[in-house]
């Protein structure tokens, strides 16, 4: 059956795939994004889609939208720590009026409501890997506070709302995820290392390179989103999505340096604040709720992501074989 599916934040990274994704299985689509951080650019295959339409629009502000609701996607929310450190205050705002609002929108409307949180609600964990029980170690006055606990400010708006009876509300907590359509500047760590490599220039490692990460390609986080709200049963608690292999910093260097064959050297700059040191999603309630785990191994996502980030840039291309094409 065809629904009518609100994605905010739906021309971000992670948003465009959801929208991409939503249409080719048959869905009508409105997009509410500010661009703030997300691109029109990443939208362009949708423009003259009739199942789409776009809203340009502050989530912050308060939303109506007289279209019939069934979904309602909440991805709208800066991810990257420059990109959301920028401007804290509106961060926390978007995490909290913002989530506000698309909740009443969907409940006005009678639509399920996602709310996409994230694997920094366990900030710094001490305990490994992190399950959903773990109620996490978050530095609440750091400069990462502003997503960090705005995201879990937004977590207890959703089980207020849920447990009042007031929506259908579901919360998925995302880790790193990375793919075609990331903005080459905006300092993650997959992004960062491509684009330094494909352009030649040293690799930037903070700290010693020790501190771990798991990796998830964009496709399969996409899967688990709409797993999550597809499933008729609310699982009532949140649930992470991400990939379990889990790589130091160090090695996700090493890999792309083996990757694209490169003059590029590794540099090391002092660690943020507050960088978390061990970050590993368990799993194990997407498998056993969902059905889903993720599928794409790391070095085929890279390779995808890699090719992706040559061409826009117009750098060379990084072939299977390991050789260089022209993009
Ligand atoms: N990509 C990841 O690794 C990751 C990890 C954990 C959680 N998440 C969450 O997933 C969601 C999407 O992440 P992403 O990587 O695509 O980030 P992104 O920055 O690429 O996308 C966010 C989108 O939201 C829009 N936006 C931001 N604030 C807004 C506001 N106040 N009103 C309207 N639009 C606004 C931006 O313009 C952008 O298009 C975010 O909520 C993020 O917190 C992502």
């Amino acid at each position: 059956m065809a629904l009518n599916i609100l994605v905010a934040g739906g021309a971000g990274f992670v948003g465009s795939h959801l929208c991409d994704a939503l249409l080719a299985q048959g869905h009508r689509v409105v997009c509410i994004d500010s661009f703030l951080t997300g691109s029109r650019q990443n939208l362009r295959p949708l423009r003259n889609h009739p199942g789409f339409t776009l809203i340009e629009q502050d989530i912050c502000d308060p939303v109506q939208i007289d279209l019939p609701l069934d979904r309602v996607y909440n991805l709208a929310c800066a991810a990257s720590p420059p990109r959301y450190q920028a401007d804290p205050v509106h961060t926390m705002m978007t995490c909290i009026s913002g989530t506000g609002n698309l909740m009443r929108l969907a409940a006005q409307h009678g639509a399920r409501f996602l709310q996409a949180s994230t694997s920094e609600v366990y900030g710094d964990p001490e305990r490994h890997p992190q399950s959903e029980d773990y109620w996490g170690n978050v530095n609440c006055t750091g400069p990462r506070a502003c997503y960090d606990e705005g995201k879990r400010a937004a977590e207890t708006l959703c089980f207020d709302w849920l447990r009042a009876g007031k929506g259908d509300v579901r919360v998925a907590r995302i880790f790193n995820t990375y793919g075609p359509r990331m903005q080459p500047d905006d300092g993650r760590i997959v992004s960062n290392f491509l684009v330094q490599a494909l352009r030649g220039d040293p690799l930037t490692v903070y700290g010693r390179g020790a501190q771990t990460r798991s990796f998830c390609f964009v496709s399969d986080l996409v899967a688990g989103l709409i797993a999550l709200m597809e499933i008729d049963q609310n699982p009532g608690t949140p649930i992470n999505l991400g990939n379990p292999g889990e790589f130091t910093v160090i090695e996700l260097a090493k890999m792309v340096q083996e990757m694209i064959p490169t003059r590029s050297r590794i540099v090391y700059r002092p660690l943020p604040t507050d960088d978390p040191q061990r970050r590993r999603p368990d799993i194990t309630r997407a498998k056993t709720i969902l059905g889903w785990e993720p599928k794409v191994p790391l070095a085929e996502g890279l390779q995808e992501t890699a090719a992706w980030f040559a061409l826009t840039l117009g750098l060379d291309v990084p072939s299977r074989s390991g050789a260089l094409v022209r993009a």
